[in-house]
């Protein structure tokens, strides 16, 4: 996730910049800049890490006593030296850095461009300075001209915004993005994240969605956006440790990146409008499909099958990355399409199912978090899942974000393919779109899942079950539990059951039943039925309230329609393998024997 850091004082900018910047390096980041003032704008940027850019282009010899810092995390662009922060307008008097994404900016680079800017870079955010230098030709006063362009902007932003004519401020703004202000005695701070300043104070002014700050050095005020009125916030005192600050005071950063779903979903929704059609549209004609992915990318191509199947009637085969390799050489070809989903793109096994795919001639697309990526350079096609940096090694908003984009695409191919009803397109789009909401309230659930974890700390095996799309939360909510508690769990489609894992079931045992209501929903409570019948301890989950007659414990879904629900019913199950692995004094963040990227086979 992008890291802002602003300074305006009498310190050397630059070396505070700098020494912020090293302190949000754990959000994750590909490039760096930074920009100072003395007369002019002094700009220094790249691709790679702070400390080697340091040496390679001096980031610290910058002159100026105002400026602001950015790292970066590729969305718009590759991450390169010209994609990275600042960015400036035509006249190279207005700098920009941004955290977030401008849904809007194709279109206003195409109004800006038909004006005369010319733009240097891929990014989304240059629109934002070409803006100003153009309301500026209609207005005298900078803080006009930026408020009349902001209010054009759709999406997510923070940004830190200096102009060279506008001697002794600094500006921010937040939107959806995360911004602090930090208090000192004559300098002044802003930043994505606390620690980025914490060292030099600890008075901090939270902005809030919709508000901006004009910041000098002695003194600052804060705006809404909208109506452009004065706000009176107020000035808090933190006292956190810088460990605790970087995870905004979460206890783990899996625990935060939980939280932060509802948000990368929505990014991942309206980071893909425009692309999901093109893609679509080119791999509509494929008939013969391949989903290739390993752990929890595996449970998400568990998914898309569903998707793919049910809405574009295409038969898929879904196969871990390190079989494909071996067991499928003979069948890929090039009337195939493969779909390789790895958060990471660094992947070994899923990069070796890809270069596989290649040599055969087959079409590729490979669904990534991170930008640029090797799995992102080897494929022909690439969907973006926008979740930001996830630094916990148990996957978590990568795995929604995923789900997301599947069944975002295979809802455009069913549009252009004509397999499904319309009314029922219309009902997915919708309830696709209420994502981030549905996500929001079942967090809500956190405490109510912190008591049941407490009830079950001492449990030995846990069974998780479902059917249709549901095999995958049962999957994936089999997989948080092992990797980050320890406890022995499986996950496995409900008709499964009474095949040979039934005779594990006694007094006890706990049964996540993942129930939505759907096709099979009468079959999931047979299942259940078949648990009670061992006196097993059923835990359900789903929106018809018959499952609390036959459950020891109900959680209650929003009623979706079953093929959206894994977006949905996996938050819990996150949630109660976090609270079970912190209970039995784990740490969930560093999972025993496991690495956040398996970069060798
Ligand atoms: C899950 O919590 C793990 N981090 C792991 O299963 C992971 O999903 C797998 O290693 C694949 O990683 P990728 O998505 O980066 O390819």
């Amino acid at each position: 996730m992008c890291g802002i850091i602003g300074y305006i004082g009498e310190r050397d900018a630059a070396e505070v910049l700098v020494d912020g910047l090293k302190r949000l390096e754990y959000r994750g980041y590909d490039s760096v800049g930074i920009v100072t003032e003395e007369g002019r704008l002094f700009i220094k940027k790249g691709a790679g890490k702070i400390n080697d850019l340091k040496e390679k282009l001096g980031l610290t010899n910058l002159p100026g006593r105002r400026g602001i810092g950015h790292t970066r995390w590729a969305t718009h662009g590759i991450p390169n030296d010209i994609n990275a922060h600042p960015h400036t307008d035509c006249t190279g008097k207005i700098a920009i850095v941004h955290n977030g994404i401008i849904e809007n900016y194709i279109e206003l680079r195409e109004k800006l461009e038909g004006s005369g800017h010319e733009f240097k870079s891929d990014t989304d955010t240059e629109v934002i300075a070409h803006l100003i230098e153009e309301e500026l030709k209609s207005s005298k006063l900078f803080e006009d001209a930026l408020r009349r362009a902001l209010l054009q902007l759709k999406g997510s932003f923070a940004l830190g915004i200096i102009y060279t004519d506008d001697k002794g401020h600094l500006y921010f703004v937040r939107n959806e993005s995360p911004l602090v202000l930090g208090i000192g005695n004559g300098e002044m701070f802003a930043a994505s994240d606390i620690p980025a300043f914490l060292p030099y104070t600890n008075k901090v002014v939270f902005l809030d969605d919709g508000e901006y700050a004009v910041v000098g050095k002695d003194s600052f005020y804060v705006k809404d956006l909208k109506t452009g009125n004065i706000k009176d916030k107020k000035i808090h005192e933190i006292n956190w440790t810088l460990e605790m600050a970087e995870k905004q005071g979460y206890a783990h950063f899996m625990l935060k990146e939980i939280h932060e779903q509802a948000k990368a979903v929505k990014d991942a929704i309206y980071g893909n409008l425009e692309t999901i059609d093109k893609v679509a549209e080119e791999i509509a004609n494929y008939e013969k499909v391949f989903v290739v992915a390993m752990g929890t990318s595996y449970h998400a191509g568990i998914g898309a099958k569903y998707f793919l199947q049910r809405l574009a009637n295409k038969v898929v085969l879904v196969e871990e990355a390190s079989e494909f390799r071996y067991e499928f050489e003979d069948i890929v070809d090039g009337n195939s399409l493969v779909i390789a989903i790895t958060q990471s793109g660094e992947t070994a096994d899923t990069l070796a199912a890809i270069k596989l795919a290649k040599r055969k001639g087959a079409k590729v697309l490979s669904v990534v978090n991170v930008v640029g990526s090797m799995a992102t350079r080897l494929s022909d096609l690439v969907i973006y899942t926008y979740a930001g940096p996830e630094i916990g090694v148990a996957a978590t908003k990568t795995y929604v974000t995923q789900l997301t984009v599947l069944a975002m695409l295979a809802i455009a191919l069913a549009k252009r393919l004509g397999t499904v009803d319309g009314k029922y397109i219309k009902l997915l789009e919708g309830q696709l779109q209420d994502l981030p909401k549905y996500v929001e309230a079942v967090l809500g659930y956190e405490n109510k899942i912190k008591a049941l974890a407490e009830e079950l700390v001492n449990k030995r095996d846990f069974f998780y079950i479902g059917r249709g799309v549901s095999v995958a939360t049962a999957l994936e909510g089999a997989l948080k539990l092992k990797e980050i508690s320890y406890i022995h769990a499986e996950g496995l489609s409900a008709g499964e059951l009474k095949h040979g894992p039934l005779a594990l079931v006694e007094e006890g045992v706990p049964v996540v039943a993942i129930a939505p209501t759907g096709k099979t929903f009468d079959k999931m409570v047979s299942n259940i039925q078949e648990v009670n019948a061992r006196k097993g301890l059923v835990i359900s989950l789903g929106d018809n309230e018959e499952l609390e007659k036959v459950s020891q414990v109900f959680l209650k879904m929003p009623r979706i329609d079953e093929l959206l629900s894994p977006v949905v019913y996996i938050v819990p199950l996150q949630l109660l393998a976090y609270h079970l692995a912190v209970l039995r004094g784990n740490d969930p963040d560093k999972p025993r024997n496991l690495a956040k990227s398996v970069t060798v086979e």
